[in-house]
């Protein structure tokens, strides 16, 4: 059990926000298999604050009936902006009811850091405790949660200042993702560098998420007895593998975990894709966005990258169909 704020969380191990791949039928998706909540994809704030919530819908579409707990992630780099754009969050009748607010502070894309928001922020402690202090003023009491790194530069060993800022700013939780911005996602994640940063966020008294490399139940109970967790977070174990979440769960209860048959994660990936083209303009286009993510519901099927190479031509639910089961 961990709180964010007033919010409670039974389960807190859950899916990591990921581009491309944080959907909301995915989210839901998850949540079946025991994931408690996962964050939209990173959303841009600026954007919102110019052009509204319109442009951006398909990235910050919640559906509380189905998802329980939602959180929208932003990613910017002026305050103002996040005033704006959570405003404008909240003007909506669908999107204002999320449950949390979480701020980029981890995105090592260059596009992004080059602005001055994701990771860069922090590099800039003082803008990084403004933009929470004014999302937590915009808010109307809905936690605001923060994701980021153990650093910014390669051979960050954790940064538990960075911590107390946020933490005195009002951020109800801080997620730490063990590595640093310029590792981006290749080496291991240093468990022991996130561990400097909980144990800063527990001393400050701000409930603290662990992320990295986290896939089975030995790796989530590794990470969450090291650095003072209170829940966790998976992201790239749980592409194409929605079942890693009841994976982690009975194997740190001790229970044995059966992986899915082939079968199963054959009617999964057509059971996603039905429910991606319920949401997009057309069904070729929720195919096409899909490929990135057949790839990895096939893979270590026999003849994957057959497989894969006709899955990302396929235009069709049906052809995706006949693929997978001729
Ligand atoms: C394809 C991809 C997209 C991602 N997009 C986001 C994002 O939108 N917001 C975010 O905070 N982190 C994002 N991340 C980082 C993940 O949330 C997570 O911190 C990272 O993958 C490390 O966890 P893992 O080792 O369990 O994968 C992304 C990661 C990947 C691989």
């Amino acid at each position: 059990m961990a709180t964010i704020g007033k919010l409670q969380i039974d389960n807190p191990v859950c899916l990591a926000p990921m581009a491309g791949f944080s959907t909301v039928p995915y989210r839901v998706i998850c949540r079946t298999f025991g994931s408690s909540f996962a964050p939209t994809e990173l959303c841009s704030a600026r954007s919102i604050r110019y052009r509204g919530t319109g442009p951006s819908y398909q990235y910050l579409r919640i559906d509380p009936a189905r998802e329980g707990l939602c959180a929208i992630q932003l990613f910017g780099f002026d305050p103002v902006d996040f005033e704006y754009a959570i405003g404008a969050i909240l003007d909506d009748e669908l999107l204002s009811q999320t449950d949390m607010i979480d701020i980029n502070m981890g995105c090592p894309v260059p596009k992004v850091v080059k602005t001055g928001a994701g990771s860069a922020l922090m590099k800039d402690p003082e803008t990084a405790g403004k933009i929470v202090r004014a999302a937590v003023k915009s808010a109307c009491g809905k936690p605001v949660t923060v994701k980021t790194r153990i650093g910014f530069d390669k051979g960050a060993r954790g940064d538990p200042e960075f911590i107390k800022v946020l933490a005195d700013s009002g951020c109800d939780m801080i997620c730490v993702h063990g590595r640093s911005a310029a590792a981006m996602y290749s080496g291991q994640a240093d468990i022991d560098a996130v561990a400097v940063m909980g144990k800063a966020a527990k001393e400050a008294g701000v409930t603290f998420f662990a992320n990295g490399d986290i896939c089975d139940g030995a790796s989530a109970q590794l990470m969450k007895e090291k650095t003072f967790a209170d829940g966790l977070m998976v992201g790239r174990a749980a592409q194409g593998n929605p079942w890693v979440f009841e994976k982690i769960r009975s194997e740190m209860e001790g229970k044995v975990f059966t992986e899915p048959s082939l079968e199963e994660r054959k009617k999964m990936l057509i059971e996603h894709l039905k429910e991606e083209v319920e949401l997009a303009p057309s069904e070729d286009a929720a195919v096409r966005a899909m490929r990135s993510v057949f790839v990895f519901y096939v893979k270590g099927m026999p003849g994957a990258a057959g497989l894969k190479d006709r899955l990302c031509r396929a235009l069709t639910v049906a052809e995706v169909e006949d693929i997978l089961w001729n």
